[in-house]
């Protein structure tokens, strides 16, 4: 196993990011130890994910790991029943999403999220609501000069577009208050394979140099990795694995860690200097059926 992220296979180079075992950045966002889920028995169990301050952070994990519900813990749309959500050292716990998004915190959700009767540029502006109106055609050219894709689209309306490009419109409507973090949910779901690359390793790193901090969810594990500083892998709604992205990206087993396969206890003791195995959960055997990873 490489020590640090110039010995592996296949490590880009990421602007800042941290080699094994390195300090991570101050948190600008801190989930610890959050439960939370529909009401019934919590989906998310005791769930802690750091985002510092210009980091892009990944969660993967298998279908119904519990990705979703936590980035919705976060967002404030479904309670946390315990534990703390901490944006830049504000305790934005159960905050209604109107203040989240006033107080820095964007989040783009793995469902639509655009107004179908509306133009691009009008759910830009929506978006936008709080940007004062003498600025806000800059602030669409800006967000548009993040999402190129986004030029070309403007008048068109919501409802017309392709999945992809609905989900970009989604992006770029969460970019328009100029968020200090931003938490995105598979947003390469429904983009052709060129395009999802250019969001990841164009796109959202260039969000990222502006001076966002990104948590992403992310199927497209592999892509997502290689823009990412650190990564975490979420199973039956507990993190098992936070380490640098490059590490887990060099591992040999790479697969059966993302499908949520390898308990901590047969990852045995940290190796390199980052990962950090934790807490296995206690009914991995019954981790769900093996998927592609891509
Ligand atoms: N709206 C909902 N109501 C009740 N249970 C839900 C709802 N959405 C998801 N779940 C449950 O939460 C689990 C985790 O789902 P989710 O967070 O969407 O997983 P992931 O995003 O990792 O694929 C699922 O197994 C599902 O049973
Ligand atoms: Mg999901």
């Amino acid at each position: 196993m490489p020590t640090s992220p110039a010995d592996g296979p296949a490590q880009p180079d990421v602007p800042g990011r941290p080699a094994a075992g390195q300090d991570r950045p101050a948190a600008m966002l801190s989930v610890r130890d959050v439960v939370s889920g529909y009401g019934g028995p919590p989906i998310v169990r005791g769930v802690s994910v750091q985002v510092g301050a210009g980091e892009i952070v990944t969660i993967v994990g298998p279908n119904g790991a519990g990705k979703s519900t936590l980035l919705k813990a976060i967002a404030g749309l479904l309670r946390v029943e315990s534990g703390q959500v901490v944006l830049d050292r504000a305790d934005i716990t159960n905050q209604r999403t109107n203040r989240l998004a006033r107080l820095g915190l964007g989040y783009v959700p793995q469902s639509n999220d655009v107004f179908d009767p509306l133009t691009v540029r009008e759910n830009l502006e929506v978006g936008g609501y709080r940007v004062p109106r003498p600025q806000l055609g800059a602030r669409i050219d800006e967000v548009t000069g993040l999402l190129p894709a986004l030029g070309g689209l403007m008048g068109r309306r919501a409802a017309k577009l392709s999945g992809g490009e609905r989900k970009m419109v989604a992006v770029g409507r969460a970019l328009m208050s100029q968020p200090r973090v931003l938490l995105l949910d598979e947003p390469t779901s429904g983009l052709s394979a060129d395009r999802s690359t250019q969001l990841l390793t164009r796109d959202i790193r260039a969000l990222s140099e502006s001076g966002a901090s990104v948590l992403l969810v992310e199927q497209k594990a592999l892509a997502a990795l290689e823009i990412s500083h650190w990564a975490y892998v979420l199973a039956l709604g507990r993190v098992i694995i936070s380490a640098p992205a490059a590490e887990l990206l060099a591992r040999p087993d790479l697969g059966d860690v993302f499908l949520g396969q390898i308990t901590a206890q047969e990852l045995g003791p940290p190796q390199g200097t980052g990962a950090t195995p934790v807490g296995p959960p206690p009914e991995a055997s019954q981790a769900p059926a093996r998927g592609a990873m891509t």
